[in-house]
């Protein structure tokens, strides 16, 4: 095989083994794309395959629309608009829509935000869901991160200072992750347990522990975090008291 054959069938293995079949026969979008070597935003490619949007079935049309059944360019593209467009679905404005077809709860949190106003305004000195979770990667940040993220902004020398809101995210998303990491504690001690009664017993007071972990991400996407604390306090109530009924055997 010659240099330019190895690197298609490299390019064109990748591509299949992280796949599932259903997405290669449903969208044919990222199918082309990856066969060429000249198309725009090769990283964005990448990002996307590498992604759980592509492990989940999160073809290209999702976010960009047009006709992910057809091979032939023209075709597939009809209707499909620039990000630079306002009218796209990927531009900066749309993406609380887009992204919020499927991620519903931190859309509706994220609406009642300054932030969803200045988009809407057309102001561009606000955050969109990218900014954070990148256009397609489905990146989450560490609150080390956030607090960076938040600081771009909100930092003593830019567009909005205050920069007391970087140092609360960082400390909220701390505590969200300490009693994450309790919660999958207690839920890798569930599994061992070998009674199957009280197994299923534990796990169903796991996940209604887990509920309002749920919603306080969510409403992390108010960026005023009185709610997100309120229900991170009632997780960590039930986790504790699912870790003392594991460790007492009886009941
Ligand atoms: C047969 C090959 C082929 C198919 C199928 C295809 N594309 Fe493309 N796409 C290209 C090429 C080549 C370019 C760059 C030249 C151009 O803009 O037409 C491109 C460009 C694009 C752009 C950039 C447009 C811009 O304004 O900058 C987007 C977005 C895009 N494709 C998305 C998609 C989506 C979503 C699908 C499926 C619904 C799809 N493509 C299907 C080959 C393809
Ligand atoms: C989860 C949503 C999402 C998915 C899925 C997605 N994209 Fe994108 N894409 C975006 C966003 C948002 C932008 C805007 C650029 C930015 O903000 O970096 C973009 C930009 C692009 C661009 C640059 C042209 C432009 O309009 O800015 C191309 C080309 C592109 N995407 C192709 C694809 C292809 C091909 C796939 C599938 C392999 C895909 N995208 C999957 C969200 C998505
Ligand atoms: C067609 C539905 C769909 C669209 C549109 C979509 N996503 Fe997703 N997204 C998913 C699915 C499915 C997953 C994987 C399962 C999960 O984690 O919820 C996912 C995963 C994620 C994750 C990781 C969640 C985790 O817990 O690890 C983030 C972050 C994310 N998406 C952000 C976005 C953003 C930002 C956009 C818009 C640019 C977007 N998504 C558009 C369906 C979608
Ligand atoms: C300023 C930063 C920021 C912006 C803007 C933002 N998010 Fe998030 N998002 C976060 C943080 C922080 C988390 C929680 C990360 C964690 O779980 O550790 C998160 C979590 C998520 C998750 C995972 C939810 C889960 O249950 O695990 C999804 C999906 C998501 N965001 C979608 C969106 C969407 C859609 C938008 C736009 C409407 C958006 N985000 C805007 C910071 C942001
Ligand atoms: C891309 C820039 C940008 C990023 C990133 C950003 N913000 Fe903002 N934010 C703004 C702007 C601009 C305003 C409006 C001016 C103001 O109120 O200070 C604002 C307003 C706010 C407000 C005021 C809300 C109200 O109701 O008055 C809070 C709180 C806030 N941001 C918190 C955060 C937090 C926390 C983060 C990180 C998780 C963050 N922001 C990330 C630009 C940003």
């Amino acid at each position: 095989m010659n240099r330019l054959g190895v690197a298609t069938a490299c390019l064109v293995g990748l591509f299949f083994f992280a796949t599932p079949v259903s997405a290669q026969q449903t969208s044919r979008c990222a199918d082309c794309h990856f066969a060429q070597n000249n198309v725009p935003a090769p990283d964005h490619l990448f990002d996307w395959d590498r992604s759980p949007h592509a492990r989940n079935n999160v073809g290209c049309e999702k976010c960009h629309g047009g006709n992910s059944t057809v091979f032939e360019a023209a075709l597939a593209h009809r209707g499909i608009l620039n990000s630079g467009n306002a009218k796209s679905p990927v531009n900066r404005a749309n993406l609380p829509a887009t992204c919020g077809g499927c991620h519903v709860g931190p859309f509706v949190a994220f609406q009642d935000t300054r932030h969803f106003e200045l988009l809407k305004t057309g102001d561009s000195h606000g955050p969109t869901c990218s900014t954070c979770h990148d256009a397609v990667a489905g990146n989450l940040l560490s609150p080390a991160a956030l607090e960076k993220q938040c600081s771009h902004c909100h930092g003593a020398k830019e567009v909005a200072p205050r920069a007391e809101r970087a140092r609360n995210a960082r400390a909220m998303y701390e505590s969200l992750n300490a009693v994450r990491e309790q919660l999958k504690l207690a839920n890798a001690m569930i599994k061992k347990v070998d009674d199957k009664t009280r197994r299923a017993s534990l796990l169903d007071e796991y996940e209604q522990a887990s509920v309002p972990m749920t919603r306080a991400i969510n409403a992390g996407h108010k960026f005023v975090y009185a709610e997100l604390d309120e229900h991170l306090k009632i997780a960590q109530v039930r986790v504790e008291k699912l870790m003392s009924r594991i460790a007492n055997r009886g009941n």
